[in-house]
């Protein structure tokens, strides 16, 4: 089974005249445990295709199918959860690491896991956890604002992975850190691909960031012109 499935996946922002075809006819499969990286110009597709995959965008054609489950198919499907399914299923983690800034590092962590249910001490102590994994054990009672770029990433990605979500979606997550952080959050993620058997999808504009990934796929004008493989 394919942790994410895209089947002819459109989508079209507007109406009209005005309309913009940001994505066209995407095919393809992402295994559990699979690292894949979107390569792309600006303006070419990439977010759209993650948000799309990351049920933030309703895709206008085609099919998303997240760990076997069809979420959309010509639009959302009916009779899903789609924030649910986000919840359980998914882990985000954006160029900007949105923490929330009047929690602590463990607090914004608590947070992703006391939402899908989890009793308040277990959260406390997965939230740990996570972050000395991530080597942030000495910072889990800092703010946001005490943390260096590199650590707040490190923080996001703790978040994301809380749930160990089947599918990881990361929209340059190494765009704000410099070299040695972004090797490090790379480095990370690749761990716990293997460790979580969690897809992830890593939208880079990076070229040196490629030979991290087992497989390539490079967008073009809203569309998927090649698709290397590293194994
Ligand atoms: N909400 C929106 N409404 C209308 N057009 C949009 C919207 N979001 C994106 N677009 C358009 O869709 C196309 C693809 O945008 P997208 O953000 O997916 O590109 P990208 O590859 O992520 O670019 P970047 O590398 O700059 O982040 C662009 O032409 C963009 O202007
Ligand atoms: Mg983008």
């Amino acid at each position: 089974m394919y942790a994410v499935e895209v089947d002819n996946l459109t989508k079209i922002y507007g109406k009209g005249e005005t309309a913009v075809t940001a994505l066209q006819d995407a095919d393809f499969k992402v295994k559990r445990g699979e690292l894949v990286a979107i390569l792309g110009p600006s303006g070419s597709g990439k977010t759209t295709l993650l948000t799309c995959i990351g049920l933030i965008n309703e895709p206008t054609h085609g099919k998303v199918v997240i760990d076997g489950i069809t979420v959309a198919d010509e639009g959302w499907q009916g009779g899903i959860d789609l924030k649910r399914m986000r919840r359980e299923k998914l882990g985000f983690i954006f160029q900007a690491h949105n923490l929330i800034p009047f929690l602590t590092a463990q607090e914004n962590v608590m947070v992703a896991l006391e939402i899908n249910g989890l009793k308040r001490f277990e959260a406390k102590q997965r939230s740990v956890e996570l972050l000395d994994a991530l080597n942030l054990g000495h910072r889990v009672n800092n703010y946001p604002s005490a943390l260096s770029g590199g650590e707040s990433q490190r923080v996001a990605i703790a978040r994301a992975l809380a749930n160990r979500p089947r599918v990881i979606l990361a929209d340059e997550p190494t765009a704000a850190l410099d070299t040695e952080n972004g090797r490090n959050v790379m480095d990370l993620l690749k761990k716990l691909a293997v460790e979580n058997n969690s897809a992830i999808m890593v939208v880079t504009h990076d070229h040196r960031m490629v030979e991290n990934f087992d497989r390539i796929l490079e967008v073009s004008d809203g569309r998927i012109v090649a698709e290397k493989s590293n194994v």
